[in-house]
């Protein structure tokens, strides 16, 4: 079989802000507040993720200050963790995640009301809706991170946020603005992860 690189030389907007699309740590970013305004504008794009049969699972819970939700999360962890492996500095980090980022937004599978569709698929597409959020943040000249540390899968933030058992948290965006961002590196060929038949 032949192999065709895959290559992509592509400038277009929308590939440039996919490329230009980077994890920042929230430590990293630089306190500055973003206007409540685009963050909803976010949540908007997110709305448009594809979704089969209409169940449109993705729901989100906006912190507009982070130290809320870090103070939850931290208490979470100093509470359900058994003494023996409780970190004191793994608390402060939890508590301390969002000291300079701006927003924080909870993101969640909510399994819609048809069992015909399949979690993953829910799953799936409270995933695109995330990135949604992370490429209109790009274009905004916002930085993101999309972390899942800490409690974000434990039954007891399940609970704190009283979701269902079914229900998911895919992850907790951090978005904020930041002086600088790391270069992004992919360390498997696309060749690698492709198979192209023709
Ligand atoms: C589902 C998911 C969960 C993640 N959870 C964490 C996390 O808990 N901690 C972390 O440092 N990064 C987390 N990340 C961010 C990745 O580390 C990051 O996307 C990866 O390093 C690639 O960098 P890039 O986003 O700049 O391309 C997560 C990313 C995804 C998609």
């Amino acid at each position: 079989m032949k192999i065709k690189p895959l290559m992509s030389d592509s400038t277009s907007f929308l590939s440039t802000i996919i490329k230009n699309r980077r994890t920042t740590k929230p430590p990293m970013m630089n306190g500055k507040k973003i206007p409540d305004e685009q963050i909803r504008e976010l949540l908007h794009l997110a709305d448009w993720a594809p979704t089969h049969a209409n169940t449109e699972p993705w729901r989100f819970i906006v912190y507009a200050d982070p130290k809320v939700f870090c103070t939850e999360h931290a208490g979470l962890y100093r509470d359900k963790t058994p003494a023996e492996s409780f970190m004191q500095f793994n608390y402060e980090k939890l508590l301390h995640m969002g000291d300079k980022a701006s927003h924080v937004v909870v993101c969640i599978m909510q399994r819609g009301p048809l069992p015909k569709i399949p979690a993953i698929e829910e799953i799936a597409s409270t995933a695109c809706a995330m990135q949604n959020i992370l490429l209109g943040a790009t274009e905004l000249g916002l930085a993101s991170y999309w972390g899942t540390g800490g409690m974000v899968h434990s039954p007891a933030m399940k609970q704190f946020l009283n979701l269902k058992d079914e229900d998911i948290v895919m992850g907790v965006l951090y978005l904020g603005y930041a002086d600088s961002t790391s270069a992004g590196e992919r360390t498997i060929p696309l060749n690698e992860k492709v198979k192209w038949i023709s």
